[in-house]
């Protein structure tokens, strides 16, 4: 009966042929290891966000007079409404973790290099379109971190010569942020970004499976193929895969729902203190600071004592990913193999990144502008230098098959 079905369907649409092509038969290495969880799990609270947005927009009221009560009534009134807004609350700091873990597995195995080029560029994309989406979300509830940080934001517009002026009142709808703002934001987060968002994951999946995926040695598998044209070091994704991965989401799960269930305002990382007020756009909260996953960006921004000056820095932080796997000039892709140079530079990275993550949130005293100052120039460093260090240092032999 269902071979039947089947066989009608696939005269009618390649669902048997999609299915093998990026499932039951796309060889994957079989050496991925737990960094190779966040891209399914990206999938999960990709899905999570979209689910509970849906069932958020039935009670939400995109009006600067009704916005911050219809979110109170969300949490109080409608029934199961506390948890789908603390499962999307907590998913966009879950989303940022997930990511960045994601992105850092690519410059750990060198998973940007050629022939994934266009992977990274979509994955990119995606980044760029999640910080719009995210910065978007965060004005619905009309609180008091909502309106001033989107205030800051839109603001340094304004820093752009000739049409920074007619820029930020063209964005914001207004001559102040105000429910015509809140009225973009909202079609702009529920119905444009998401699209553009999912768009975007198809064509970042649709790149590596024309390209295969890369692995912790970073070896081709595809160069060497049994007598049938399948890679000696490849599995196939469903099963052995798929169950790995329901692996990961269960733990994942684990910790997400304690997080959802127990802090969901994450001592005011995820849910900042001042949005618990309603907007006033007579009174400035003392200390306005974005939400965890900008504070990095926010930190270089404010780093830089020119505010044009601060908005390139801010913006060629991000634009610099982009041209990553054109910097990287090293003839090995994982760091198991490349030179301590490329180690250390990774690590001063990613310490920097961090630091800055942490001064974001913190109001800026002369010591701490000085040390983000001296992150920032470390950030920028570890790319700027990338085509001599890789090029300069010493790599270590890679085997012909992935060694598990
Ligand atoms: C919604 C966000 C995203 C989703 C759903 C997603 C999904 C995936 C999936 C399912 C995979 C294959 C499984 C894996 O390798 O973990 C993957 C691989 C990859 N992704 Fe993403 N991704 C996202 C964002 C990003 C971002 C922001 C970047 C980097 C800028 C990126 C770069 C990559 C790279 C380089 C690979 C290939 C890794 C390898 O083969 O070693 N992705 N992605």
């Amino acid at each position: 009966m269902m071979s039947k079905f089947m066989e009608w369907v696939d005269a009618r649409f390649p669902a048997t042929k999609m299915w093998e092509d990026h499932l039951s038969k796309y060889y994957a290495p079989k050496n991925f290891n737990f960094f190779y969880f966040f891209g399914s799990l990206a999938l999960l609270v990709l899905v999570n966000q979209i689910v509970t947005g849906i069932w958020l927009t039935m009670s939400y009221t995109p009006s600067a007079e009704e916005a911050f009560a219809s979110v109170e009534y969300i949490m109080r009134d409608v029934e199961y409404g506390w948890i789908l807004r603390y499962l999307h609350s907590t998913g966009a700091s879950a989303f940022f973790v997930v990511v960045y873990l994601h992105m850092f597995r690519g410059l750990l195995y060198g998973s940007y290099q050629k022939p994934r080029e266009l992977v990274w560029i979509f994955g990119m994309l995606i980044y760029l379109m999640l910080m719009a989406e995210a910065f978007m979300g965060y004005l619905l509830p009309w609180g008091q971190m909502s309106y001033w940080g989107a205030q800051v934001i839109i603001s340094l517009f304004g820093a752009i010569p000739v049409i920074g002026a007619d820029l930020t009142q063209w964005i914001r709808g207004d001559y102040l942020i105000s429910g015509i703002t809140l009225n973009r934001f909202f079609a702009l987060h529920v119905v444009a970004l998401p699209i553009v968002i999912l768009g975007l994951v198809v064509l970042h999946i649709l790149a590596l499976h024309e390209v295969g995926s890369n692995n912790p040695d970073g070896v081709e598998i595809k160069k060497k193929k049994d007598a049938n044209g399948i890679p000696l070091d490849g599995i196939p994704f469903h099963p052995y895969y798929t169950v790995k991965d329901i692996v990961g989401v269960v733990v994942f799960l684990f910790i997400f729902c304690f997080i959802v269930f127990f802090f969901p305002e994450m001592g005011g990382y995820f849910l900042e203190k001042p949005n618990f007020e309603v907007a006033n756009s007579f009174k400035t909260p003392a200390h306005i600071a974005p939400v965890w996953y900008f504070t990095p960006f926010y930190a270089i921004l404010r780093a830089i004592p020119d505010k044009l000056m601060g908005v390139i820095a801010m913006g060629g932080a991000i634009a610099v990913l982009f041209v990553l796997p054109w910097l990287d000039r090293s003839p090995v892709k994982s760091m198991r193999y490349k030179g301590w140079m490329s180690k250390i530079w990774l690590l001063v990275f990613c310490v920097s990144f961090v630091i800055l993550g942490v001064l974001g949130v913190l109001a800026p005293t002369p010591g701490r502008t000085l040390l983000s100052q001296v992150c920032t120039f470390l950030y920028f460093a570890y790319f700027i230098l990338m085509p001599f260090y890789t090029r300069m240092e010493k790599t270590k032999p890679v085997p012909e098959r992935v060694t598990g």
